[in-house]
């Protein structure tokens, strides 16, 4: 089938032929969004993935993602339509890096489920935009190694009180999230002035200041729902407008303009649908770093359960 005549409608139907499940990322586009099975945050889909019979999965979104899937459903196929659909702040960390930091710290390294699985496997314990502080609150030490985003470890040092040390440092960050000019949020500010201002932890603290609430994407998708407000300028990928749209369709949903992960909309119709019409690409973790990675996001689990 060419691009023009791949229909959502197409992939539904090859899908259920082949027995696949759709599991896609918030950020994806609103034609995949409208396709999957189930939609969210990376960590909700892993876990939900645990919870279903399906034995093959279609997953929507980036690298790291699919391999935390992978990690916790080793017995499933695993399938993604583009092979280097990948996130850069994930990769910004190495496992070099962290036996370097842990060396010269000797303190707990937490790490953000953005990260590459084998740095995972170097991990005491994994956490999420939605449980960082969490996470860093039951561990007992008042210094920690936090890695790759600079902003999430500012946000959860803010929000502990302890000494978080961010790695690699300075040049952790996601770059659709750090750029954000404070200028262009307070324009929108003045064009809306009822509007209620949600972030995702990833942005610099200038932007997390103006922000009426941060959170991950599976938080924010929750805020509106216990706000009186009617408009809410969204300050992350701009893939979470189509699903809050849906999700509250009274309401209105402003976009912050460029916020674009490139990586994530690699994902499209024609290639989806290929993807299931080959079955492939099939994610594939190393057996030895899945197991220890599995350790540390089992840990978080343990948690924040
Ligand atoms: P969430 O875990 O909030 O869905 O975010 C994932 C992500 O890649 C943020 O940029
Ligand atoms: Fe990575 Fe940023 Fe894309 Fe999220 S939005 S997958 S952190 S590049």
């Amino acid at each position: 089938k060419s691009a023009v005549s791949v229909r959502p409608e197409d992939i539904r139907k090859l899908a259920d032929e082949k027995g696949y499940v759709i599991v896609a990322h918030n950020y994806q586009i609103p034609e995949l969004q409208e396709i999957a099975d189930y939609l969210g945050d990376s960590l909700q889909l892993a876990r939900m993935v645990t919870k279903i019979d399906a034995k093959k999965i279609l997953f929507l979104g980036v690298d790291f993602m699919a391999e935390v899937m992978k990690v916790l459903n080793p017995e499933k196929k695993i399938i993604v339509p583009v092979r280097h659909s990948t996130c850069p702040m994930a990769n910004s960390l190495t496992v070099e890096d962290v036996i370097k930091f842990k060396e010269k710290y000797n303190a707990p390294f937490v790490v953000y489920v953005n990260s590459r699985t084998e740095v995972k496997a170097y991990a005491d314990v994994v956490c999420t935009s939605a449980n960082a502080v969490d996470v860093v609150k039951a561990i007992d030490s008042d210094t920690i190694l936090f890695g790759p985003d600079k902003n999430l470890a500012s946000y959860v040092a803010e929000k502990t009180g302890k000494n978080i040390i961010p790695i690699p440092g300075e040049t952790g960050y996601c770059y659709v999230h750090n750029y954000i000019k404070e200028e262009e949020i307070k324009k929108l500010i003045v064009q809306h002035p009822d509007a209620e201002i949600m972030a995702h932890p990833e942005v610099p603290k200038n932007i997390r200041d103006l922000a009426h609430f941060v959170g991950s994407t599976s938080q924010m998708e929750k805020y509106p729902a216990k706000s009186q407000a009617t408009k809410f300028i969204v300050v992350t990928e701009i893939g979470m407008i189509a699903k809050l749209k849906k999700l509250y369709p009274e309401r209105e949903f402003i976009p912050v303009t460029g916020m674009v992960c490139y990586n994530m909309k690699k994902n499209n119709l024609k290639n989806t649908y290929l993807s299931l019409l080959e079955e492939s690409v099939e994610v594939l973790v190393d057996e030895e770093i899945a197991k220890k990675a599995k350790i540390a996001i089992e840990r978080m689990l343990e948690i924040t359960e």
